[in-house]
């Protein structure tokens, strides 16, 4: 999906078990302002439900898995993460939406920004009027 990416992470493994390092700027496409994590998801709850105007984010599932649905007006995909050392990108202006969070599981987020409320499109509908976009790439 435009705008969006699987990064794959370096792992150490070792008898001893297996470390997973992420740097800004090296791994990550964005310098981090701000980490945050999501546990404790109800069985069939979904999450999300917007895009950002600026924010870019990269998601990691710490263990267990989840699913992302990721919508743009053009475009829909559905990823699945469950693997520690893999990592969604997500810029700007893609719609998200989390789902199927396993029991137990976390999904660490790496954000480029400082939580801003006025920096989210939480209604669909606003979301497809203002995309700035036209389906070949152009700005509208
Ligand atoms: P929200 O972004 O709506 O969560 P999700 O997209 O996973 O459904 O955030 C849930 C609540 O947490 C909301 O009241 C805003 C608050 N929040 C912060 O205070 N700081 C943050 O960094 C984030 C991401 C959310």
């Amino acid at each position: 999906m435009h705008n969006t990416q699987l990064i794959r992470f370096k792992r150490h493994t070792d008898e001893y078990g297996s470390l997973t390092p992420v740097e800004a700027g090296v791994d990550i496409p964005f310098d981090i302002k701000r980490i945050y994590y999501i546990y404790d998801v109800p069985p069939d709850v979904m999450r999300g439900f917007h895009s950002h105007k600026n924010l870019h984010q990269v998601l990691i599932p710490l263990n267990g898995a989840v699913s992302i649905r990721l919508k743009t007006p053009f475009e829909e995909t559905d990823v699945h993460l469950d693997k520690p050392y893999e990592g969604l990108y997500i810029g700007p202006n893609i719609w998200r939406e989390m789902y199927g969070f396993t029991p137990g599981s976390t999904l660490l987020v790496l954000a480029s920004e400082y939580y801003d409320e006025a920096d989210y499109i939480r209604c669909l509908n606003v979301y497809k009027n203002t995309y700035p976009f036209t389906q070949n790439g152009d700005i509208k």
